[in-house]
């Protein structure tokens, strides 16, 4: 049921609607996860759709064979989420960013040795299968413990399907190495174009 059903329903009735719904609305600067009762955050289903902005690999052929994750990480923000973040140059509350791992394309014109495959537009890396979803979420006030308000989940590293649900990770696992090292408020954005296009730089 979406708002205006809720609306529409609350109408009819003849009754307020209720502050939920209706803090929902104003805050609605931009959209929020859900969230189940014991805390756990529903994985996004329509992020494919949402904003992309860029598409780091870190192979395992530069990296001894051993990358921790030798894919290529697609990543989406949700729009109203990039929307202010083009307006304001900051992250707000509710702002959702996924990142989707794609396996290196494999087949009779890829080599093992690197990886890289030799196709019609060149010899290189291809993407092949999704084969894991992480999510990253900021909210100061939800998350008031977490460094900068920053939540990082994984839907799991293999093939489809991923977990519907995902617990927090604690901070030390992956909030910390993105509060030292990402150039805006724990985002990446000196490796994604996309961002640093709306920023200016
Ligand atoms: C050692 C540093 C490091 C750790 C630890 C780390 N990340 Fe990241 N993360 C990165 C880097 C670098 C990028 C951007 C480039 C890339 O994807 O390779 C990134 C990007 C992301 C993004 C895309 C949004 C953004 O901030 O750029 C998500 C989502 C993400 N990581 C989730 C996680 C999760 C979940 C964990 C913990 C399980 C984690 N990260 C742990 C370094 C780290």
């Amino acid at each position: 049921m979406n708002l205006r059903h809720i609306a529409g329903i609350a109408a009819i009735a003849g009754v307020a609607l209720t502050g939920a719904v209706v803090a929902q609305s104003n805050s609605g600067k931009v959209a929020e996860a859900s969230f189940a009762d014991d805390g756990a955050v529903m994985a996004p289903t329509d992020y494919r759709r949402w904003v992309f902005i860029g598409a780091p690999l870190t192979p395992n052929a530069l990296n001894d064979g051993q990358a921790s994750f030798p894919e290529f990480h697609n990543v989406y923000v949700e729009p109203s989420a990039f929307d202010h973040f083009a307006e304001t140059g900051e992250w707000a509350d509710g702002t959702q960013i996924a990142k989707e791992l794609v396996m290196l394309r494999e087949g009779s014109d890829c080599t093992e040795a690197d990886g890289a495959c030799f196709e019609v537009s060149g010899n290189g890396y291809f993407q092949g299968e999704f084969v894991g979803l992480e999510l990253t979420i900021k909210d100061t006030g939800r998350f008031s413990d977490e460094p900068g308000g920053w939540v990082y989940y994984s839907f799991g590293h293999s093939g489809e399907p991923y977990a519907e649900t995902a617990q927090a990770f604690p901070a030390e696992s992956c909030n910390s190495c993105h509060e030292s090292n990402a150039d805006t408020d724990f985002v990446f954005t000196q490796f994604y174009p996309v961002l640093r296009a709306v920023q200016g730089n």
